[in-house]
């Protein structure tokens, strides 16, 4: 079976994409230097899976250890890299280090991939490329167009994408699929593994778990004057298991059909927008929890609305996200209460 390395594989999103690529029976490498995530990340895997990945603790950006990791793997059937920075309001803190973390793995990647003739890249994108959408855009395809980043992080998704392009215009032999993802919550539904935020959580979903968890005194929404039905923002939220199968449907493709282009880009989305409030209320009619909750101002930077048209995915890769949401809220909550023991 094929050998896949998976940077950022102790990740959120990374950890259930092992999971999904080891039950179908690929053998997976993790590099990680475990600056976002825990090693214990690999007893959750092998609890669903039975079996430990390859883990090797060690910096993308690093081009010797990288160098030697790729050689003592060899042949590498493809890589899926997710290994990257991801707080938008850390980036703007902090542009140098997104810049060199973010981009320089990538570039790190791509030389070596040529090196050791690796000919296929799995790329972890953003909707956040497209910005705010103009209505005739939405739900937004991947002919929408790109729009100026409003953060550095944004910015290294949007370069990385440009670097991508760039090399395999430069060279047949390399293909890439870049996948741009909406906004993943959840967690595997045996609550081994899940979402492991790192101090306050920016994201919506953590800080509701840690909120119904006591965690947190009540969940801030940020605005409810939108141009929206309930004046909150809309987002398209995808499960991460749905996600994680994604990879696996882009690296069945990426070994088995020679004649698709060299660079491939998908909008992985469930079609459907919902609102911060519909998120909140179909979290407590879940889980039966109550989530205290207050109307603040808007948070900079946040875009009104924005949801994915997932066509071209469910048609080329043959996939689709459809784990109704309440069962998605639902893994996120059973989650939760293991981190935190709550029966
Ligand atoms: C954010 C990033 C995006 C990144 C993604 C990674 C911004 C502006 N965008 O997306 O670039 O790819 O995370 O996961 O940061 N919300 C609240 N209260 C909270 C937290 C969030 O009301 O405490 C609202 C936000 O205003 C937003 C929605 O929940 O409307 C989702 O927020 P979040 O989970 O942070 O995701 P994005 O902002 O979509």
């Amino acid at each position: 079976m094929a050998r896949i390395l998976v940077t950022g594989g102790t990740g959120y999103i990374g950890s259930h994409t092992v999971v999904e690529l080891m039950q179908q029976g690929y053998e997976v490498i993790i590099v990680d230097n475990l600056s976002n995530s825990n090693i214990d990340v690999l007893d959750g895997i092998e609890a669903i899976v039975g079996k430990r990945p390859t883990f090797e603790n060690i910096d993308c950006t690093n081009y010797v250890d990288m160098d030697r990791l790729f050689s003592r793997y060899q042949p590498i059937d493809g890589v899926i890299h997710f290994a990257a920075s991801k707080a938008v309001g850390e980036s703007v803190e902090k542009p140098l280090m997104y810049y060199r973390n973010n981009i320089g793995s990538l570039v790190t990647l791509l030389e070596l991939m040529k090196t050791y003739q690796v000919p296929n890249i799995v790329f972890s994108s953003s909707c956040t490329v497209y910005g705010q959408p103009d209505a005739q855009h939405l739900p937004v395809d991947e002919s929408a167009p790109i729009q100026k980043a409003l953060s550095p992080y944004g910015n290294t998704k949007q370069v990385n994408e440009d670097i991508i392009r760039d090399a395999a215009h430069a060279d047949a032999n390399l293909h890439a699929t870049i996948l741009r993802y909406f906004n993943p919550i959840g967690a595997h539904p045996s609550a081994m593994i899940g979402e492991l935020p790192n101090g306050v959580p920016n994201n919506l979903l953590p800080f509701v778990t840690q909120t119904a968890a006591g965690l947190r005194q009540e969940l801030k929404v940020f605005g409810d004057d939108y141009n929206t039905p309930d004046g909150s923002c809309i987002r398209d939220y995808i499960y991460v298991v749905d996600l994680a199968k994604a990879h696996v449907k882009a690296v069945e493709r990426m070994l088995i059909v020679p004649e698709r282009e060299q660079v491939e880009t998908f909008n992985l989305g469930t079609g459907r927008g919902l609102s911060v409030l519909e998120i909140v209320r179909d979290f407590m009619e879940a889980t039966g929890v109550k989530v205290p909750y207050t109307i603040v101002g808007r948070r900079e930077g946040d875009i009104e609305q924005v949801w994915a048209n997932p066509k071209y995915a469910n048609e080329v890769l043959g996939w689709k996200a459809d784990t109704p949401v309440k069962e998605v809220l639902l893994s996120a909550w059973k989650w939760e209460k293991r981190l935190r023991n709550i029966v």
